[in-house]
């Protein structure tokens, strides 16, 4: 057995200047001080000659390491804090965000209960509660931070269907009973969630949208009361503020109002939308969130917060606790004092949970919310410049807009036919996103292709915007006149 301290290790002098390349490499990481492209074209074999190697049987010094990690990113990486990063809804980084993530991996803590991460786990309760009042949950400060969207989804649905089953005393494996309700525009980790929980595909019930995308209720009434009538049980009603594809918002006060009449659980996906509801404009959401019994927010989206924070808020701790806590011996909480007893293991899906809560707990440190309200509202504002820049241009089309997500589409007045428009916009969007200096999406809004524009981005500018429409207004008349 050796004496001498293990290979692994690193003495505080070497960490120090490790640290030093590596804060270098995070700063070219940022790529905030090059005009270098969103994203530049590659193929999956130029990535696999350049990472694939054999398993090495003998190490290289850590500074040969950090530098050849980084190499793949900086050439290939997605640069989704680039100020044209308009595809999908995924945000900015905030840089003391990154730096305290980083920080957060050294401190590598486990927060699965207050006993194993007590300072810690103090942090993520308290930015839990800075969520909550953030939004307008107006909850007591029960939920905790996943890794994103999906998983908050999962374990909000969860609890519906846990306690829809216990409200209806339903043996269990009688899941096949239950249904749930979400607009045909709600997010795809619902219907995911839902399969996972056991409930029958044809019990997912994707309820129609009215002209604006949004989930209507008239067939969300129907629908509710045939399957009352049909002896299935409602577990939970499902709203959207502000859906991935066109930023759509469910009328929720409404929905809100369905649900308690049939008393059925009201889970809002606010994933990507619910922080617009600081903004004074979007402020009415928060009179529905006050009324769900679980919201779905993701600072990693629109709260400019690095990969990966998602959040659940949920109205009623005893309502997590019954879906998520188990008996057992090795993990036993032995502690009293009731918020020393806490456990998020008691809550949710997760045991080991990363300490997610300090890039959080900093940007709202260092920016406040009031700076941060008004980077949000900033980014509705681009939006809006967008939809008026479309708007004025005879050869685009406004096809779908809210919050700070546009869809719109290259359209000359003398051309009709939509498959040949469909092929044009596909055209400008490849070689958009091919030439690097804009990323956006495509989606397919009533068979019309869609260049799709997502601003939660906090360096995007009007210049940014002015760039994106020149350049579709470019490509669109150039691929037209050699049609
Ligand atoms: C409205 C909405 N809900 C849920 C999700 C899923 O979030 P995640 O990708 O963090 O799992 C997304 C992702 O874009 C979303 O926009």
């Amino acid at each position: 057995m050796p004496a001498t301290p293990s290979p692994l290790d690193m003495d505080a002098t070497e960490f120090r200047k490790l640290g030093q390349q590596l804060v270098e490499l995070m700063t070219r990481a940022l790529g905030v001080e090059h005009n270098e492209p969103v994203m530049a074209p590659t193929t999956g074999q130029e990535i696999i000659d350049l990472v694939n190697e054999d398993l090495p049987r003998h190490g290289i010094p850590a500074e040969r390491v950090l530098a050849l990690c980084s190499d793949p990113l900086l050439r290939f990486g997605r640069r989704n804090g680039h100020p044209r990063f308009f595809g999908y809804v995924c945000g900015s980084a905030d840089p003391v965000a990154i730096l305290a993530d980083a920080l957060a991996t050294a401190f590598n803590q486990n927060l699965t209960a207050w006993r194993s991460s007590p300072a810690a786990v103090e942090i993520e309760r308290l930015v839990i509660r800075w969520l909550d009042a953030m939004v307008g949950f107006a909850g007591d400060g029960h939920g905790m931070l996943v890794s994103g969207g999906s998983a908050a989804n999962l374990q909000a649905l969860t609890c519906a269907v846990t306690q829809a089953e216990q409200q209806a005393s339903l043996p269990s494996g009688s899941r096949h009973r239950l249904t749930i309700y979400l607009s045909r525009e709600g997010h795809l980790s619902m219907i995911k969630a839902a399969r996972l929980l056991g409930l029958a595909d044809d019990h997912i019930r994707l309820i129609e949208v009215d002209d604006d995308r949004r989930l209507r209720l008239d067939d969300l009434r129907h629908k509710i009361e045939h399957d009352l009538t049909s002896g299935l049980i409602p577990a939970a009603v499902c709203g959207s503020a502000g859906t991935s594809n066109t930023g759509t918002i469910d009328p929720l006060d409404a929905l809100a109002d369905l649900a308690a009449q049939h008393d059925i659980w009201f889970h809002i996906d606010g994933a990507y939308g619910a922080p617009a509801a600081m903004v004074p404009e979007y402020r009415w959401m928060a009179r529905a969130f006050a009324r769900a019994d679980s919201l779905s927010l993701d600072p990693h989206k629109w709260l400019y917060s690095p990969l990966d924070s998602g959040c659940i808020l949920y109205r009623d701790a005893a309502a997590s606790q019954q879906a998520f806590a188990l008996d057992s011996e090795y993990i036993a909480v032995t502690q009293t004092d009731p918020r020393e007893s806490f456990a998020y293991f008691n809550h949710g899906a997760e045991l080991s949970r990363r300490f997610r809560a300090l890039k959080i707990w900093a940007t709202i440190k260092t920016h406040g919310v009031d700076r941060l309200t008004d980077t949000i509202a900033l980014n509705i504002t681009l939006r809006r410049h967008l939809d008026n820049r479309v708007e004025e241009h005879p050869n685009l089309e406004l096809l779908g807009s809210e919050l700070s997500i546009s869809c719109f589409r290259y359209h000359p007045p003398n051309t009709a036919d939509n498959n040949l428009l469909n092929t044009l916009n596909r055209q400008i969007l490849e070689t958009l996103v091919a030439e690097g200096r804009v990323l956006m999406s495509p989606t397919t809004l009533d068979g019309r292709y869609a260049l799709r524009v997502c601003i939660v981005n906090f360096r995007t500018r009007a210049s940014d915007i002015d760039l994106l429409i020149d350049e579709v207004l470019r490509l669109g008349e150039s691929f037209s006149s050699n049609a």
